[in-house]
């Protein structure tokens, strides 16, 4: 399966996207995930997401596509992948439509999960992350057995560097203005599924699995 989750900041994308990638066997692949190692690791791309990420501006196109092509091009992606985060401008949605075409194949689906605005500011300001494993928590909604440390490997959970109250503002204004294009966008090629991600995960993740059916 060839998918892309698409969605604005704290809609669940990558919450949904570890249950997507165990059930259909394919890479997780999320532009946000790649920008945070390398800014973790010091490296020369993570100097400059940084700039824009603190921001919560996006990082300039031409970066982002380089990226997203090297990785598609990786041996796990044969069967199929998950993209998370990207696209995220129809200039990207073109430019993957291209990678795509030179490499012989298409999308499967486009996964649009809806959230309103107001309830978005709350989920990311109440997420906490595993240090260790990148798990994802949430303080109110999706709290850990014992707090600050993760259910699954014990690790200290932390809070990312974007996800103060007015760089989520400011991250939401640049998804409706530069993202939401994508979903005439993939609509129009009849690719797009639109899911309800104002439920409990659970149920989220089953109206998925209907969209996309049981086959691997
Ligand atoms: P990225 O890391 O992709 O962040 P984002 O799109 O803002 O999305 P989030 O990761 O914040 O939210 P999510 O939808 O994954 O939600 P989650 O599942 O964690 O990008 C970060 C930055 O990198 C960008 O701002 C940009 O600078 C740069 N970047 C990345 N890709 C780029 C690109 N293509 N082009 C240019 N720049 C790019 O859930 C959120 C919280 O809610 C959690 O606490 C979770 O537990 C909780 N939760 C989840 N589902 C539910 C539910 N159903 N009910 C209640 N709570 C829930
Ligand atoms: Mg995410
Ligand atoms: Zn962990």
């Amino acid at each position: 399966m060839r998918l892309i989750l698409l969605g604005p900041p704290g809609a669940g994308k990558g919450t949904q996207a570890s249950r997507i990638v165990q059930r259909y066997e394919v890479p997780h692949i999320s532009t946000g995930d790649i920008f945070r190692k390398n800014i973790k690791e010091g490296t020369e791309l993570g100097k400059k997401a940084k700039e824009y990420m603190d921001k919560g501006l996006l990082v300039p196109d031409e970066i982002v596509v380089a990226i997203v092509e090297d990785r598609l091009k990786e041996a796990d992606c044969k069967n199929g992948f998950l993209l998370d985060g990207f696209p995220r401008t129809v200039n990207q949605a073109e430019a993957l439509d291209k990678v795509l075409e030179n490499m012989n194949i298409s999308l499967d689906k486009v996964i649009n999960i809806k959230v309103d605005k107001n309830v978005l500011v709350d989920r990311v300001v109440g997420r906490r992350i595993c240090r260790d494993c990148g798990a994802t928590y949430h303080v109110k909604f999706n709290p850990p057995a014992e707090e600050g440390k993760c259910d699954v490997c014990g690790g200290e959970l932390y809070q990312r560097d974007d996800d103060k109250e007015e760089t989520v503002t400011k991250r939401i204004e640049v998804y409706l203005q530069e993202t939401t294009p994508l979903i005439d966008y993939y609509s129009n090629k009849r690719l797009l599924a639109d899911i309800e991600g104002e439920q409990d995960i659970d149920k989220v993740f089953e109206d998925i699995v209907k969209a996309l059916g049981s086959e691997k």
